[in-house]
C-alpha cells in the first residue's frame, strides 16, 4: 500500500441535489432538509462519496435560489439551520462529504444591503454594490438570459441611480473590488467550513471577478489574485476544501483559475460536455477529442468535474451555429420548444436519445471515464425526463421520482401545492420510472449506475492518472488509456450505432510528445512539483507494449458479457453503442 495525498476531489463522485425537489418531509409540497436526511442511505448506496448542495439559503426564489437574502441561514420552507447541522452531521457519518453552492456574484435586490445601499447613499452598503448616474452604453450587451432579462442595469427610484446586474434584474452585482465586501464573503466562507462542509461551488465565477462597473477603481489590477486570495483564506480554515468554479470560459483563460494550483482546484469541463454531445449526436469521436485535447494541461492538485446535465440549460455555446443546429436535428429536438437563451436546450439528457438506454448509459459511461471527476445531477440515475410546458429552465428540474405512490413518492401534499410538477404522463412519468421500480430490476439503469461507480472507485486511474488517446482505426470508437502508479485501464466506448471489431494500435506505442495524439501526462514542472509517488511519473510508466503481461486484457464493465481479450493486437468487439473498461497488464483485485 502506497499512501495516498488526501487530494479527495480526485477520485470523488459527486451528487449535485437541489433540496426543494428532492424530498418532501413535512409534507408541504417542498423538499426539504428533513426529506433530504431520509434519503441519506439511498445516496450512500449510490456509492456518492459527495454532495452538492445548490443553494438553500434564505430566498424569494425568482432563480431557483441564487437569489439570497441572508447567506447565514437556511431557507425556512427547506428547514432550520439545526436541520443543515444534522444534515450534515449524517451524511459524514455515512462516508459524504458536503460542498455547497456559494452565490457571491450578485445579492437578491431583497437582501438587506441592497436595501440598506438604495435608501441611504452614504450607507456603508451604498458601495457593496456597481452604480452609475446614467444608464451606460452598452448596458444591452452581455446579457445572460436574453428573451427574459432586458438589460445588465435597471434604475432603482430609491437610490436615484442604475445598479449593474449580470444575471436576472433582481440580483443585483455585488462589488468584489471593495475590500468590505470581500470580508463579507470571507466571513461566509468561514461560516459553513466552521460547521463542517468541504468547500465550495463558486457560481458564476469569471462574473464574481470581473470589474464592470469598477474599472477606475484604483486598487484592482489582477481581478484573478481574488481568486487565489479566497483559495488561501479556504485552505487556512481548512486544508482539505475546495472550491469547484462554475466558469465556462474560453481555454486560453483557463490557467487563470488554476495557476499553479494555487488558486481553484476543479473547474466544470464545459468545453468536454458540448463536444462530447457533438460526438454524441455525430455518432462520431472526432469532436469528443477535440474537446478532450482544447484545454491546456492542468497542475496535477487540479481537476476537471465532468457532466452530463446541470440544472441549468445544456449551453452548447461554445460551438459553431451549424454544430448547434446539427445536434439538435441528430436528436431530432424541435428548437422552437427547446431552445433557450440563444445558446443551450432546456432538455434533461434522456430525451435527446428518445429514451434509448443503449445511448444513455454510453453517454455516462463516457462521462464516468473521462478523466477528471464526475458529476450527477439527482435524477439522472433513473433517467428521468423532462416537462417542456414548464416555464424555461423549470423543464429539467421537475421533483424526484421515488416511486409509483402519488407525485411520485415526492411529497404526500396535494399535487396541486408542490413547488415543481411531477412528471406524470408517457414513457417518463412517475407511473414506471422511479427509484423503487427501478431497485426491483437488477437490469435497470439506477443498478447499472451502482455498479458503474463501483468500478469507477476501483479504477483510481481514471481520477488521478495520467492518459492518451489510442489510435484506432473507427471513427466511431473512442479508446482511452489511463496510467496511474502501477496501474493502466483503458476504456473503449462504440458512439455508432453500428457493431464492430476495432484494432488500436498498440505496437510502436510510444505517443510522441506534440503529435496528433497528444497525450495529457503532467507537464515536467508538475510532476517535479508533486509529492514524490503520488501519480506516475513519466519515467515509471512502461510506455512499450511488448512485455509478456501485454496480453492480459481484463474487463471490468461492459454493455454486455464479451469475449476475453486473449490478442489485443487482433482487434476487440463492441457492440453498437457499446462500451468496455480494461483493466490492462496485472489482476484487478
Ligand atoms: C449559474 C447558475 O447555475 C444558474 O442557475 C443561475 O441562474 C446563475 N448562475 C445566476 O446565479
Ligand atoms: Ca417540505
Amino acid at each position: 500500500m502506497t499512501v495516498m495525498l488526501d487530494l479527495w476531489y480526485k477520485s470523488a463522485v459527486i451528487y449535485c441535489i437541489d433540496v426543494e425537489t428532492f424530498m418532501d418531509g413535512n409534507g408541504d409540497g417542498i423538499g426539504d432538509f428533513e426529506g433530504l436526511i431520509d434519503r441519506l442511505d439511498y445516496i450512500a448506496g449510490l456509492g456518492i462519496n459527495c454532495i452538492w448542495l445548490m443553494p438553500f439559503y434564505p430566498t424569494p426564489n425568482r432563480d431557483n435560489g441564487y437569489d439570497i437574502t441572508d447567506y447565514y441561514n437556511v431557507d425556512p420552507h427547506l428547514g432550520t439551520l439545526g436541520d443543515f447541522v444534522e444534515f450534515l452531521r449524517q451524511a459524514n457519518d455515512r462516508g459524504m462529504r458536503v460542498i455547497i453552492d456559494l452565490v457571491i456574484n450578485h445579492t437578491s435586490i431583497d437582501h438587506p444591503w441592497f436595501k440598506a445601499a438604495c435608501k441611504d447613499k452614504h450607507s456603508k452598503y451604498r458601495d457593496y454594490y456597481v452604480w452609475s448616474e446614467e444608464k451606460p452604453a452598452d448596458a444591452e450587451e452581455g446579457i445572460i438570459f436574453p428573451g427574459y432579462q432586458e438589460s445588465t442595469w435597471t434604475y432603482n427610484e430609491e437610490a436615484g441611480a442604475y445598479y449593474f446586474h449580470r444575471f436576472f434584474e433582481h440580483q443585483a452585482d455585488l462589488n468584489i473590488g471593495n475590500p468590505q465586501v470581500r470580508e463579507e464573503f470571507y466571513k461566509i466562507m468561514g461560516f459553513w467550513l466552521q460547521l463542517g462542509i468541504s468547500g465550495f461551488r463558486v457560481d458564476a465565477a469569471p462574473f464574481l471577478i470581473e470589474l464592470k462597473g469598477i474599472e477606475k477603481q484604483a486598487d484592482i489590477k489582477d481581478p484573478y489574485r481574488y481568486l487565489k486570495q479566497m483559495r488561501n483564506f479556504l485552505s487556512w480554515r481548512r486544508g482539505d476544501a475546495i472550491i469547484l468554479a462554475e466558469a465556462n470560459v474560453p481555454m486560453e483563460d483557463v490557467p487563470k483559475y488554476f495557476d499553479d494550483g494555487d488558486k481553484l482546484q476543479m473547474l466544470f469541463s464545459f468545453i468536454v460536455n458540448q463536444y462530447l454531445m457533438l460526438a454524441l449526436a455525430r455518432e462520431a469521436v472526432a469532436p469528443l477529442i477535440q474537446g478532450l485535447k482544447a484545454p491546456p494541461e492542468i497542475p496535477e492538485i487540479c481537476q476537471w468535474a465532468h457532466f452530463i446535465r446541470n440544472h441549468d440549460e445544456l449551453s452548447l455555446d461554445k460551438l459553431s451555429q451549424e454544430e448547434q443546429e446539427e445536434i439538435l436535428t441528430k436528436f431530432h429536438q424541435d428548437k422552437d420548444q427547446v431552445w433557450i437563451y440563444d445558446r443551450g436546450i432546456r432538455r434533461r439528457f434522456p430525451p435527446l436519445v428518445q429514451g434509448d438506454e443503449r445511448r444513455i448509459r454510453l453517454a455516462y459511461s463516457l462521462m464516468f471515464t473521462m478523466p477528471g471527476t464526475p458529476v450527477l445531477k439527482a435524477g439522472e440515475e433513473i433517467g428521468m425526463g423532462d416537462d417542456l410546458s414548464l416555464k424555461q429552465r423549470d423543464a429539467s428540474r421537475t421533483p424526484m421520482q421515488w416511486s409509483g405512490e402519488s407525485n411520485g413518492g415526492f411529497s404526500t401534499a396535494p399535487s396541486d401545492k408542490l413547488i415543481l410538477p411531477v412528471i406524470k404522463e408517457g414513457e417518463y412519468g412517475y407511473p414506471h420510472l422511479n427509484v423503487i421500480a427501478q431497485r426491483r430490476d437488477p437490469n435497470s439503469l439506477l443498478n447499472w449506475m451502482e455498479r458503474a461507480i463501483r468500478m469507477l472507485k476501483e479504477c483510481p486511474e481514471f481520477g488521478w492518472g495520467s492518459w492518451e488517446l489510442i489510435e484506432t482505426d473507427n471513427s466511431g470508437v473512442l479508446a482511452l488509456r489511463y496510467q496511474w502508479r502501477d496501474g493502466t485501464v483503458v476504456a473503449l466506448h462504440n458512439l455508432a450505432s453500428y457493431a464492430c471489431t476495432v484494432t488500436l494500435k498498440l505496437d510502436g506505442d510510444r505517443v510522441p510528445e506534440g503529435s496528433a495524439l497528444r497525450s495529457a501526462r503532467p507537464t515536467p514542472e508538475a510532476l517535479r512539483a508533486s509529492p514524490e509517488g503520488s501519480s506516475g511519473s513519466q519515467s515509471e510508466i512502461d510506455w512499450a507494449y511488448t512485455d509478456e503481461h501485454e496480453s492480459r486484457w481484463i474487463d471490468l464493465l461492459g454493455d454486455q458479457p464479451y469475449e476475453p481479450i486473449k490478442h489485443p493486437e487482433r482487434g476487440i468487439q463492441l457492440e453498437g453503442y457499446g462500451y468496455r473498461w480494461v483493466r490492462v497488464g496485472r489482476e484487478h483485485l
